[in-house]
């Protein structure tokens, strides 16, 4: 398994987590009595150095050696599928003042063309003017140059009906649906419940996720069509963690628990005594220096 990290500790580290968290399907035993440190994701990328959900966001995860990136995924007005965390474009994107008459900004109402005119990186620095907002092909692209692993999260799917489909399709055409993209690389999650029973009935060998934090009394329900629960850390104890790790998902493992967004390292170092199986952050290293 391809790991950039460190030090030989953190490589240990990042070998043990890579094997445990992401637990894709296929053949992934059960290594949670060696598993001691939480994987580390980037949550939008390395989105506390970069502008979040960009190519540089990814590198910037690539730099600090490591290899899970967090994302999110909508689709244009023509049927483009875009990496951007909101709903509309007027957050992270100039998109006032390049297309002021067409309010509300939502990325639902432009085109793949009009997107990639925005500049989605002056707001966070400008030594990062100029930076695009991808689409799903190009993060992608960036993510197999880089040799690294995604956490897509299908954002708002009820504003785009048969999203899944679209983003199976472009995920097959990409090379992201062969045995090792989705043994070892792929999870895709989401806040919407029908969403992720979507991707699993659509391809059951992906690894899902549903992000929440379900009672403990349905979460045999979502075990169904879930590998992952991924709740906010606001919302997680240990014996919530441990609730969920006893159950198995839809491929016979012990369903996972991605914790986020923790952003420093007392959240991180609690997270990692709650027993949680991966952290999402802005700040990776941050997260893996104050739990390896
Ligand atoms: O991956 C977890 C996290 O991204 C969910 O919240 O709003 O940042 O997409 P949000
Ligand atoms: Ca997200």
């Amino acid at each position: 398994m391809f790991v950039r990290t460190a030090t030989a500790s953190t490589t240990a580290v990042a070998l043990v987590g890579a094997g445990a968290l992401l637990l894709p399907a296929a053949d992934r035993t059960e290594a949670s009595a060696q598993r001691t440190n939480p994987v580390v994701v980037a949550h939008r990328g390395a989105s506390g150095y970069a502008p979040e959900n960009t190519l540089a966001a990814v590198d910037a995860a690539d730099a600090l050696g490591i290899d899970w990136v967090e994302n999110d995924v909508q689709r244009t007005r023509d049927g483009v599928l875009v990496v951007l965390h909101d709903t509309d474009l007027k957050r992270t994107t100039n998109v006032e003042q390049i297309f002021p008459d067409r309010a509300p900004w939502a990325v639902k109402d432009f085109t793949a063309a009009e997107v990639a005119k925005l500049d989605a990186g002056s707001w966070f620095g400008t030594q990062f003017t100029g930076v695009r907002v991808p689409t799903l092909t190009q993060f992608l692209h960036r993510l197999e140059r880089n040799r690294q692993k995604l956490l897509l999260e299908i954002k708002s799917p009820g504003t785009y009906p048969g999203i899944e489909r679209d983003i199976v399709r472009v995920l097959r055409k990409e090379g992201w649906l062969d045995r090792s993209h989705v043994r070892d690389r792929l999870v895709i999650q989401s806040f919407g419940a029908d969403s992720v029973r979507k991707v699993h009935a659509l391809r059951p060998d992906i690894t899902t996720g549903f992000l929440g934090t379900p009672a403990v009394a349905d979460l045999p329900g979502y075990a169904a069509f879930t590998d992952q629960i991924n709740p906010s850390y606001a919302t997680i104890s240990a014996d919530y963690v441990a609730a969920v790790q006893r159950l198995k998902g839809p491929h016979g493992k012990r369903l996972r628990v991605n914790t986020w967004t923790v952003n420093d390292a007392a959240k991180a170092a609690k997270a990692r005594a709650f027993g949680v199986d991966g952290i999402i952050t802005n700040y990776p290293d941050v997260v893996r220096d104050a739990t390896s």
